[in-house]
């Protein structure tokens, strides 16, 4: 090559903008952590897409079903459970040594049809509460040992939602659920799971409040799940240290259970560039480091919303482009995913 071709060459290659991430993915994810490091996953696309399940099982040690045992799914017709796509995922984690943690159990989305036109007095719906807690968290007691038994089941300015749980059964319903599960699953660790806790301190009082007075009434709560799926333009992170230290110190196991940071909140027209991906990186080393100062017993993971931007559920529900996951769309890991190895 003539000298100055390879001197063009070589100045192109220097001033390269750095959007590349500085690491590999060679190494478990996982392995860099104290606590589980786990991810949300789609059971079809497990047993479809091989790259997917080679990042599920090299990466992390825990899972969580995304939809698969959420009530519309699980109990499809009124005392018909279909086990089939939760034992499939139970039998891949025990094959991979996984923790399964169970997601959820009483929620206000994803209900089956059947149920949202269920007629019955209280004493009616309370049997069905139960009966939907108990068969699932029965059957699977001896190897889901941790679940989500209640979900966002308060609004913005820390009231209860007015869910079909509240309107047929009153405020109890909470109580009810972790006494239920609790019945089956001794020795479980049962979570109350939340949107915003992070940012929203109203939110979050209203938790702990209700979270205590069960504790006071002999009713175990273990731990709390702060989904946050948060973004590059909020919460600030120390938002974030001090939810996570109010939970720890109130006792209460800290789950960051669907972690995504979105980088495209707003929903404007966006390619992202190294600034993005670099601030997106930033956020998620926030989170991480403050994770790392909850006392260790406290630690019971972080776990990502879906494997990589591709899988994402903010781009069908918001209908926007987002790219809030640790891998790009060809399965590349990137910069967040270093900044994650790096700081665990
Ligand atoms: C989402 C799933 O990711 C989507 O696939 C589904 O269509 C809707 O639910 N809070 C929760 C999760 O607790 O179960 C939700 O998961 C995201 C918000």
């Amino acid at each position: 090559m003539k000298t100055w071709l390879f001197l063009a060459c070589l100045l192109l290659w220097a001033c390269k903008p750095e959007t590349t991430p500085s690491c590999t993915d060679a190494d478990a994810l996982y392995a860099a952590a104290d606590f589980p490091i786990g991810v949300a996953v789609d059971a079809g696309e497990l047993r479809a897409n091989p790259v997917y399940e080679a990042i599920t099982r090299k990466q992390f040690n825990s899972i969580t079903p995304e939809n698969v045992m959420k009530a519309a799914y699980i109990q499809p017709e009124r005392g018909f459970f279909d086990w089939e796509a939760t034992d499939s995922l139970l039998a891949y984690s025990k094959r991979h040594g996984k923790r399964l943690h169970g997601h959820t159990l009483v929620w206000h989305q994803q209900l089956p049809a059947w149920m949202d036109v269920f007629e019955g007095d209280a004493a009616a719906w309370d049997q069905l509460l139960k009966t939907h807690i108990q068969t699932i968290v029965g059957r699977y007691k001896n190897d889901i040992l941790s679940w989500d038994v209640v979900n966002e089941a308060f609004l913005e300015d820390g009231s209860l939602r007015n869910s079909l749980w509240l309107q047929k059964l009153g405020p109890s319903y909470i109580e009810k659920a972790f006494r239920y599960a609790r019945e089956v699953a001794p020795d479980a660790l049962l979570f109350y799971n939340d949107y915003n806790l992070e940012s929203n301190a109203a939110k979050l009082n209203s938790v702990l409040k209700l979270l205590n007075a069960l504790r006071n009434r002999g009713v175990r709560v273990d731990g709390i799940g702060v989904q946050m799926h948060v973004s590059i333009a909020y919460p600030e992170p120390a938002q974030i240290a001090k939810a996570f230290q109010q939970i720890s110190t109130e006792q209460y196991r800290v789950h960051v259970s669907e972690l995504d940071v979105s980088v495209n909140p707003f929903g404007r027209d966006l390619e992202p560039n190294a600034k993005i991906w670099q601030q997106q990186a930033d956020l998620l080393g926030a989170i991480v480091l403050h994770y790392c100062q909850i006392p260790q017993q406290l630690q019971f993971g972080i776990t990502l919303w879906g494997v990589s931007d591709q899988n994402s559920w903010i781009r069908y529900f918001y209908q926007r482009a987002d790219y809030p996951l640790l891998y790009d769309d060809q399965y590349q890991p990137k910069p967040a995913y270093c900044k994650m190895k790096e700081l665990l």
